[in-house]
């Protein structure tokens, strides 16, 4: 099984996703609160690129059945139900409901995935059920990380590097690209304590600022949202929920 990764979605060549899983990763803050609120029974979630798609699509769904989702630069957009905080996608929330969402990086890098066989959705609050799905798979894995407006973002290489790491252990023969290699070992060595490491990272040091510690704490914590989530025919859905 070849592993690749790439520190953003612009960086993944043409024809790369052939006949591959792709795992696209947005840790602060996309796919952790995508991951919420499935394990919270949301239906679906839809993602999208623009604001206005998302305001559009809303037209095809009946009233109270649908949430529109998201933020623009870490705020909440002006007239949606719910921003891009894990935390407020509560089962009260959201059960049953259709998420429609878009976010600054997080969800155009899922939609730039489409190419590819499968396509999984993954944060450090999945990544034990993430690592266990690929090892019962035949196919090479890309990890595509959203990263911070195109450029190289740690939190999501952490996460390739914890799922990585995973698979090591599961898997023979893996055949990792360099930057699959990097990931694994910084995961490695900073494993029992990624604040520390973290706190360094642009988006992290955004997110303080803004307030937002609560939500960094959520999105740090291994395995709070132990499923497996697949975007496929533009909706993302769970395939798997981890019995605990
Ligand atoms: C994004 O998609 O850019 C992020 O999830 C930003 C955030 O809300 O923290």
């Amino acid at each position: 099984m070849k592993l690749s990764v790439y520190a953003v979605p612009d960086s993944v060549a043409d024809k790369a996703l052939k006949d591959k899983i792709a795992v696209v990763i947005d840790v602060l803050r996309a796919t952790s609160t995508i991951l919420a609120a499935l394990v919270n029974g949301c239906k679906e979630v839809i993602p999208a690129v623009e604001i206005e798609e998302v305001i559009n699509m809303s037209k095809n769904y009946e009233k109270d059945s649908y949430l529109l989702c998201g933020e623009r630069n870490i705020q909440a957009i002006d007239g949606f139900h719910l921003s891009n905080s894990p935390l407020e996608y509560t089962a009260e929330r959201v059960s049953g409901k259709t998420l429609l969402m878009t976010t600054t990086n997080g969800t155009s890098a899922i939609k730039k995935a489409v190419d590819a066989r499968e396509v999984i959705i993954c944060s450090l609050t999945n990544v034990d059920a993430t690592a266990d799905y690929l090892a019962s798979q035949d196919n090479d894995v890309v990890f595509i990380c959203a990263g911070t407006d195109n450029k190289f973002s740690m939190d999501d290489v952490i996460a390739a590097g914890a799922v990585i790491s995973r698979l090591s252990d599961k898997v023979e023969n893996l055949d990792l690209d360099d930057l699959a290699v990097v990931a694994m070992s910084m995961y490695r060595s900073s494993s029992d304590d990624l604040h520390n490491l973290l706190k360094h990272s642009l988006h992290y040091k955004r997110m303080m600022e803004a307030g937002l510690e609560e939500d960094i704490r959520y999105c740090l914590t291994l395995n709070s949202a132990p499923i497996v989530a697949v975007y496929k025919d533009g909706v993302i859905k769970t395939i798997h929920k981890v019995l605990k």
